[in-house]
């Protein structure tokens, strides 16, 4: 049987001078984890935050802390992320030449790995690791900034993930970029039950609307 879609808005889009305010709104208004971007402007070309923030949110929230992290070299700064309050740690298989060692260390910290995908990189990339991890992030657009179009070829990749998991179906597959109420539909059909939202989150003034919206459509697959 299907689990309840997950909804894990990203603070990116939020206001980050009142990021206690905007996570307690999204909070009120259902959201399940809170998605946090961390970005170094290496792997990526745009810098967000770091560990101190972490931190900060750590202590006005209690859902989950989905911590994404876009940067080089993620092995240097996950027990920082992990020391911060982080609840699951993601990392980018592009990044990881030792991707299960990465894992692992996670895991040791006591946070939850997770293997996040860029659209271009094949699933068979965590085929290996499927069974060492909580969480497949399918990126949905390319990892940098909030707003962007949705691409819809990613999702094919998640009945791929979903067949290799097997009976593991507590293996979260997470879709992050472009997730709004014209989107989320295609990739929950394609079997995805964390939608991370960003901008059609904390680009609405009415949070309750916006989450309700995403849900809504989603509501009969
Ligand atoms: C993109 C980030 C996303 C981003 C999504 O690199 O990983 O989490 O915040 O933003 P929207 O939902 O606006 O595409
Ligand atoms: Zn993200």
């Amino acid at each position: 049987m299907r689990r309840s879609v997950m909804m894990a808005p990203s603070i990116l889009s939020a206001d980050f001078a009142r990021l206690a305010e905007e996570v307690e709104s999204v909070t009120r208004a259902g959201a399940n984890w809170i998605h946090v971007d961390v970005m170094d402007g290496q792997f990526v070309p745009n810098i967000t935050i770091g560990p101190p923030v972490v931190a900060s949110l750590r202590r006005v929230t209690d859902l989950p802390l989905d911590v994404h992290l876009m940067i080089a070299n993620p092995d240097r700064y996950i027990e920082d992320f992990a020391r911060a309050g982080a609840d699951r740690i993601t990392v980018h298989v592009e990044a990881c030449p030792h991707l299960h060692r990465t894992i692992q260390s996670i895991r040791a910290t006591g946070a939850k790995p997770g293997v996040a995908l860029n659209p271009a990189t094949p699933p068979e990339m965590v085929r290996w690791v499927l069974e060492d991890v909580e969480l497949v992030l399918v990126m949905t657009v390319n990892p940098g900034f909030g707003g962007q179009a949705f691409l819809p070829r990613t999702v094919e990749k998640i009945p791929l993930l979903r067949e290799w998991a097997g009976d593991r179906d507590d293996l979260y597959v997470e879709v992050d970029g472009g997730i709004d109420p014209s989107t989320a539909p295609k990739a929950v059909k394609a079997g995805a039950d964390v939608l991370v939202a960003g901008s059609a989150v904390f680009g609405r003034a009415d949070r309750k609307k916006a989450l309700g919206d995403i849900l809504e459509a989603i509501a009969h697959i």
